[in-house]
């Protein structure tokens, strides 16, 4: 089945999947912001979820992806695809199967994660070295879930460098994948500037949409990475949470606001004042305690130092600060 009309019609913006930041609190955040903003994410991908040695129980597909709970969709209804990584072709395609009868409206997998302990176990982007693993993977995933559900998958370049790129591109061809993302670097170059946007040409001649990702942090990057990658969809990563109206800041220049989403005010800019609101909805928002949760508000607030002159100075006054009502109040301060 074809999935090009129902889900590419339209360029694509995706939130990408980044494991232990776009968690599920995050992706409720950034996906409201987007969707406020008049350019809602057209869907996001969860965190990975590892399968080692057995079909996981629906527990742990609850606690990656709560969302399965509300039709796999956050509250402001951008859906949620689940993402496993694992080298055995069997059990991925159990687990996809599994993961489908709980509800995910579509199965990615990983093939970029460039953790030791991942790939020491013969997952994530080692296996960018092994592309006949890769199509056993894909091609059991795609036999075992549904028809109506897409399975795509999510690659760099290649894992030491970009030599086997042919051999990638014939897996994912043969296995049947329903999409691809690529996140233009090789697994050396792990996420260090510039990404390679030009390499991912040669994936357009497979006739699957492919989506580009990497480095992109403002929409002059998105053009010329639209440019050079010959797609016009996007995957946005750590961009997005530096600047959580990046998307809308994309899609305007790209003129891609849809008059369906357009916002009373037409505003493509979220300003400090208007994301204090948000951080404290973080603040406020489900995790283990409250250490973690400052914690995770912390590596947030850094990362908006990089987007928001603001957040560089409420950083500086709580960065010692491990009091959450303490935070909020200087949160709402900040907008003074
Ligand atoms: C902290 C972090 C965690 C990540 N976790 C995942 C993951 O679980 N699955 C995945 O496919 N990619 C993961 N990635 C890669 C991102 O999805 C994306 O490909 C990468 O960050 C490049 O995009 P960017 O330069 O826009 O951030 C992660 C990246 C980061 C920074």
């Amino acid at each position: 089945m074809s999935f090009s009309n129902q889900f590419f019609a339209n360029p694509v913006r995706l939130l990408a999947p980044m494991e232990g930041l776009t968690d599920p609190l995050m992706r409720q955040i950034l996906t409201q912001i987007a969707t406020d903003l008049g350019r809602p994410y057209d869907w996001s991908v969860s965190e990975f979820i590892r399968v080692t040695q057995h079909v996981l129980p629906a527990h742990v597909f609850y606690r990656y992806v709560p969302e399965l709970h509300h039709d796999a969709k956050t509250a402001s209804g951008t859906p949620i695809h689940i993402q496993l990584l694992g080298s055995e072709a069997q059990l991925m395609a159990e687990n996809a199967a599994y993961a489908c009868e709980l509800g995910a409206p579509a199965i990615d997998i990983n093939f970029g994660c460039p953790a030791k302990t991942v790939n020491s176990h013969r997952g994530g982007s080692v296996l960018l070295d092994e592309p006949e693993v890769m199509y056993d993977i894909i091609s059991a995933v795609r036999q075992a879930v549904p028809t109506d559900i897409p399975v795509s998958a999510k690659i760099r370049l290649g894992y030491t460098d970009t030599s086997r790129m042919d051999d990638i591109r014939g897996a994912i061809t043969d296995s049947g994948a329903d999409w691809l993302t690529i996140h233009a670097r090789t697994k050396t170059q792990g996420y260090k500037p510039p990404a390679y946007w030009d390499k991912i040409q040669s994936f357009n001649t497979l006739d699957i949409p492919v989506i580009a990702n990497g480095e992109i942090w403002n929409a002059e990057h998105a053009q010329n990475c639209m440019a050079q990658a010959g797609t016009t969809h996007l995957m946005l990563g750590r961009g997005a949470v530096t600047r959580p109206d990046l998307i809308a800041q994309v899609d305007k220049s790209h003129n891609q606001i849809h008059q369906n989403y357009q916002n009373s005010e037409n505003k493509t800019t979220l300003c400090w004042e208007d994301l204090i609101a948000h951080q404290i909805k973080f603040l406020e928002g489900k995790a283990k305690t409250d250490v973690v949760l400052v914690g995770r508000y912390k590596q947030w607030l850094g990362m908006l130092t990089k987007g928001y002159c603001e957040a560089q100075i409420l950083w500086d006054s709580i960065k010692r600060e491990k009091n959450k009502a303490v935070i909020i109040q200087a949160l709402q301060t900040s907008a003074k």
